[in-house]
């Protein structure tokens, strides 16, 4: 069943209606596409383009489909090209004849357009709140375990930090994320509704009404961009892409670390897999898929910048194609924020295993060498003494805080009874905390 048909006189083919049909997938609009009608219809009674009678009559319609389809009483399937037509199609078997003017001065091009913009700004408001509620674990996980651990650079042990201080990066990196979902929402508030085709109406519409009407900040400027923009979702999807990247590093730390050559976390079981052949096996899945969904956003954002870049103004049927990849992209994002909030609420750290990993990676040398140069000597001859106690302290299997002052004062005469507090890993950490925040 179409909307169209009257200048046409052979049938389409079968198979061009179901490779031209979107509504198995844009079927998850129907609630936003009701909604915009409804601001539609009430504009156009507003503007006496339809009478009080007939957009009542529209808007209960509207309203009796979507309580049928929330009910379950009304399945969204069938031959129809797209969830507009089905809409359309269903208010008219409802309503009779006055459902054919629901479509007065609109086209299914701006029809799309504020469909599209309704979803993605209520998905990402959704996202929004999934980051708020991880933000809080991360928090709340590194509060609980504030325990020191060694930090690394080129995946060396490098200095001294603790493990809030590094899941606390994350929060630093969700909580920009949650910034630019802000920002993109703010940048896309305009309603591209009332700009039909691509050229406007000859009606006296009022595209303030329907702008109010369904929470947008202002009207498009331009009816050929309102009806061809998709850069909002490329925006969002660049946005999902960073957080993916963001979970993406946290995962493969989650996986290294509680690998046995680190030992430093265990996933909860809750979050682990088992082998079918080998019994020990307890596998970090969920981190692991999480990274690997990365790349299937990433994807998705690829897909819509390609297929963006070669559409001339206005709408093309290419634009189509922006739903699956976005629809995609934001449960994917969705669904890895909870499974990794799950995961981190339920993380077991080995603070006894970090603090030894700490202990035998002369996490204190900077320090050690600051402390020479605090003495007077020069930090390049400082970086060299020290470069020499830790190659000593490898082949006698020690530390350098475990070294006597005499054995100290071998390699430099400054050395006093004071390096001990000095380097000693608490105090090498407060010091360097002090700075962070
Ligand atoms: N299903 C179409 C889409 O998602 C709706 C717009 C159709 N417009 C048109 N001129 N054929 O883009």
């Amino acid at each position: 069943m179409k909307l169209w048909g009257g200048r046409f006189i052979e049938k389409e083919s079968r198979l061009m209606e179901d490779f031209n049909s979107s509504l198995s997938f844009d079927k998850r609009l129907c609630y936003e596409d009701i909604m915009g009608s409804i601001a539609h219809v009430k504009m156009l009674a507003k503007c006496s383009i339809l009478t009080k009678e007939e957009s009542v009559t529209i808007v209960n319609g509207l309203n009796s489909i979507l309580l049928d389809i929330q009910e379950g009483k009304l399945k969204i399937e069938g031959d129809y090209e797209d969830i507009h037509s089905f809409m359309e199609i269903q208010l008219t078997k409802l309503v009779g004849d006055v459902g054919k003017k629901l479509h007065t001065a609109r086209s299914r091009n701006d029809q799309v357009a504020v469909d599209m913009r309704l979803y993605s700004k209520h998905k990402a408001a959704e996202v929004i709140d999934n980051l708020d509620v991880i933000l809080c674990t991360i928090e709340k996980v590194g509060t609980f375990n504030a325990v020191i651990m060694p930090g690394y650079t080129h995946m060396q042990r490098a200095q001294v930090v603790t493990f809030k201080q590094h899941i606390m990066a994350y929060y630093s990196m969700l909580r920009r994320d949650k910034k630019r979902l802000i920002s993109a929402i703010e940048i896309m508030d305009e309603n591209p509704l009332g700009c039909c085709a691509l050229a406007g109406t000859t009606y006296d519409t009022d595209r303030s009404f329907t702008t109010s009407e369904l929470g947008f900040k202002k009207p498009v400027d331009n009816f050929m961009d309102g009806v061809s923009d998709r850069d909002y979702l490329l925006e969002l999807l660049s946005s999902f892409s960073i957080i993916m990247m963001h979970f993406s590093r946290l995962s493969e730390e989650l996986v290294l670390w509680s690998t046995k050559e680190f030992d430093f976390i265990e996933i909860s079981d809750e979050f682990s897999t088992g082998s079918s052949i080998m019994p020990q096996k307890r596998n970090p899945d969920a981190a692991e898929l999480i990274r690997g969904k990365t790349g299937r956003v990433y994807g998705d954002l690829m897909s819509l910048l390609t297929t963006m870049k070669g559409i001339p103004l206005a709408y093309n049927k290419d634009m189509q194609e922006d739903k699956e990849p976005f629809f995609d992209a934001v449960d994917t994002v969705l669904k890895c924020i909870k499974v990794m909030n799950k995961m981190l609420s339920s993380l077991k750290i080995k603070s006894h295993n970090m603090h030894s990993a700490v202990k035998r990676g002369f996490l204190n040398a900077t320090e050690a060498a600051d402390y020479l140069a605090c003495k007077g000597m020069a930090f390049r001859d400082a970086h060299g003494v020290i470069g020499s106690i830790v190659l000593h302290c490898e082949q006698v299997h020690t530390a350098i805080e475990d070294l006597n002052l005499e054995e100290l004062k071998s390699f430099s005469e400054l050395f006093n009874g004071d390096v001990y507090e000095f380097i000693d890993y608490e105090n090498t950490l407060s010091r360097g905390i002090k700075k962070e925040m």
